[in-house]
């Protein structure tokens, strides 16, 4: 597999990712994923060395790139904001410059999308977005080859994410799916619906891929979906608003009578994790026979695995 071009890159959303680019990441992360599966760790990272900003908590994004990158012989640093000048007494650009000159890449999780385009201006090294306000690029990697490993080739496949629309999550399905052909709905309140200008940009996008988006506020458009997505009814920095959504949204709480509105027996449950059980999704459901959430949980490592071959070596030999 030629991913010499990939050398370099970042990853801050995946609307500057083409189809056929996105499909080259999910198919070296099947290879990855076997070679893990056969024991073949072959020491990719030597020498090499990864940083990772986080201003936000997180458990599935740090471990996946900290084990991800490490087993293959590279040095993650994890850097909390109470480690490291951010923005505080240092510019984010001026930050930006010297990481770039000691490490071969940088993970950042946080609040701005400003944050991790200006990391990936300034660092001259691959950047990765590893969740901000509006988008959450790497999850839905792992989200779709969770779906392929059920159910083969996506295209003209159903996904509902039902919840906030707003979200980073909900956002960077609706991209991936308007990209790669999978028919997205979100099932959301009117008044969080998704910015009106993304949904227009994902359109374009539909004209290539055959794609079909929607938005709706009625959990009865859950019908004819193969897999079924939720998250957290308030994202990280969004705590105050918690009373407010978890009365907008308790109808669109993730029930097994959901899931069986779907009318599809193989349909699955989906959710980026962390979950509130008996918020945005019954215990019955996620902890259920038709939930995938630890594949997908563990789908993070070989994604993020694959990417970073594809954008720190250009190479997966
Ligand atoms: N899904 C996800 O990003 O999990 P963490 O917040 O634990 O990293
Ligand atoms: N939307 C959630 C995703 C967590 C992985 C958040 O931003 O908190």
């Amino acid at each position: 597999m030629d991913i010499s071009r990939f050398k370099g890159r970042s990853l801050l959303t995946l609307l500057d990712y083409s189809p056929e680019e996105i499909r080259e990441l999910l198919d070296l992360s099947k290879l990855v994923k076997a070679q893990q599966k056969r024991g073949e760790i072959r020491h990719r990272f030597t020498g090499k060395s990864l940083a990772m900003l986080f201003e936000k908590r997180s458990t599935r994004t740090r471990c996946a790139f900290e084990t991800a990158f490490g087993e293959e012989g590279g040095h993650p640093v994890f850097l909390s904001t109470a480690d490291i000048q951010l923005g505080v007494k240092e510019s984010i650009e001026d930050t930006a410059r010297v990481l770039g000159r000691m490490f071969n890449a940088i993970e950042f999780r946080g609040f701005k999308q400003s944050t991790v385009q200006t990391l990936a201006e300034y660092s001259g090294v691959p950047v990765f977005n590893g969740l901000t306000d509006e988008y959450h690029p790497t999850q839905v990697l792992a989200d779709i080859l969770t779906m392929e490993e059920n159910f083969g080739d996506c295209r003209g496949k159903k996904l509902v994410f039902t919840g906030d629309g707003r979200n980073n999550v909900a956002r960077s399905l609706m991209v991936i799916c308007a990209k790669l052909g999978i028919d997205f709905t979100v099932i959301t309140p009117l008044g969080l619906a998704p910015d009106r200008d993304l949904v227009k940009i994902c359109a374009a996008a539909t004209a290539a891929s055959g794609a079909r988006i929607l938005v709706s506020d009625k959990p009865d458009d859950v019908k004819g979906a193969c897999a079924v997505y939720t998250d957290v009814w308030a994202s990280m920095g969004e705590e105050d608003k918690k009373a407010e959504r978890v009365q907008l949204l308790k109808p669109y709480r993730v029930t097994q009578a959901l899931m069986n509105k779907t009318g599809e027996k193989d349909a699955i449950f989906l959710h980026c994790l962390p979950a509130i059980k008996g918020e945005e999704v019954n215990a019955d459901v996620i902890d259920g026979p038709q939930s995938r959430v630890w594949d997908e949980a563990e789908n993070r490592k070989h994604t993020i695995k694959a990417l970073m071959l594809a954008t720190i070596n250009g190479t997966a030999d």
